[in-house]
């Protein structure tokens, strides 16, 4: 494997997020403010070809998972190409995308025709209502129709995103459960995680283990499948039901140990860890005229300098009127 890709700790990148826009059709409570995000001018993002070459380039290293995130990664107009491009990569095993769904029954088949295999739907609530008020838009029922698309062309398991957090959607969980009776889906239930402005409170996030004590109150037959190399997500299933549910403990229990991820931001910048803030440009490099060898140097040495495990204190110690106490509860849960 590329000693560019390995980390310090021995950690392998195969794993490469790339943002298509920083752009979203959603307001969701816990991601974006209300008037949206500050966006960056369309010259300063990466184009499809960039996003290509820096493809080829770490497929070449090792990289054979590529999600497409964003913002919303559907409303970038080229987005059926730049799965259609990224197909012909030799190496490349899974093209996945993460979406809110709002577009998601209108643009599958051309997805899939153009080589999309991965497909991962937020979803936080299954009343219409409450739907609107965490997103600030409508769509409800087109993000249930995405999902439904998505079975129905044969995606398994559909994996659906639902950040929980107290006094907003924990009382639906067991409602999330239950649609994996008959349906073959991977409800993942995340622990709502601080992000800059996001409003996050530690008394808002449902730990994992308090979930699974949810569940299991009413399931006690819940068992848990073996790990996934890699894999942000605990898994269980309820022996009988299609699908499955599963936790994405990023508070809790992180699973830096097994990191095998790297982003590239919409407008170019090579992240090493979801919560680092260090960040170099490719983009700029890329536009300079660097060379493979070159560019190659450049994500080694970022890849090199990242960290045991996530820096998720620090998002919450430059929270204003962070609580001690709070800080002190977390380093306890850590
Ligand atoms: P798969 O590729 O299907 O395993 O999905 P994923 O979980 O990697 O990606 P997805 O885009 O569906 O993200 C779901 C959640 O995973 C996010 O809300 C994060 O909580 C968490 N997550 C994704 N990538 C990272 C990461 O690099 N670090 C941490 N700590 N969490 C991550
Ligand atoms: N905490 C936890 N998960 C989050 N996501 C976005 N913001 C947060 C947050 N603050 C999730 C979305 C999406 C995935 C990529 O990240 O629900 O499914
Ligand atoms: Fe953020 Fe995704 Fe919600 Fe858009 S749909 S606001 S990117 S979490």
């Amino acid at each position: 494997f590329s000693t560019f890709l390995t980390d310090n700790f021995g950690r392998q990148h195969n794993y490469l997020r790339i943002s298509l826009t920083e752009k979203c059709n959603l307001r969701c409570q816990y991601c974006m403010p209300e008037e949206g995000v500050p966006l960056t001018p369309k010259a300063d993002l990466l184009t499809t070809e960039e996003i290509l070459t820096l493809a080829r380039l770490f497929v070449k290293e090792g990289v054979d998972k590529i999600r497409l995130t964003g913002g919303e990664p559907l409303i970038r107009p080229d987005v059926v190409d730049i799965v259609a491009q990224l197909h012909w990569l030799e190496g490349l095993k899974t093209i996945g995308v993460t979406t809110n769904g709002i577009n998601l029954a209108r643009l599958l088949p051309a997805l899939q025709k153009a080589g999309l295999t991965a497909i991962n739907i937020s979803l936080d609530t299954l009343v219409p209502a409450k739907f609107e008020f965490i997103v600030r838009r409508k769509g409800f029922h087109k993000v249930m129709e995405g999902i439904h698309k998505a079975i129905e062309l044969g995606y398994s398991p559909v994996k659906v995103n639902c950040v929980v957090m107290r006094g907003l959607n924990e009382d639906e969980l067991l409602d999330f459960v239950t649609l994996t009776q008959g349906l073959p889906l991977d409800i993942r239930f995340i622990e709502y995680m601080p992000f800059d402005g996001n409003k996050w409170n530690f008394k808002k996030m449902v730990s994992y283990k308090e979930m699974l004590d949810t569940i299991r109150q009413q399931w006690p037959e819940l068992e848990k499948l073996p790990e996934e190399e890699c894999s942000t997500a605990k898994a269980f299933r309820i022996p009988g039901f299609l699908g499955q549910v599963s936790f994405i403990t990023s508070m809790s229990e992180h699973f830096c140990g097994t990191c095998n991820r790297l982003r590239i931001t919409a407008d170019g910048n090579l992240k090493v860890c979801l919560f680092g803030n260090s960040e170099v440009s490719l983009r700029d490099h890329l536009r300079a005229g660097a060379s493979e060898e070159e560019l190659l140097k450049i994500i080694g040495a970022a890849v090199g300098r990242k960290k045991p495990r996530h820096a998720g204190m620090f998002s919450i110690s430059q929270m204003k009127n962070r609580p001690m106490i709070l800080i002190e509860l977390f380093l306890l849960l850590q």
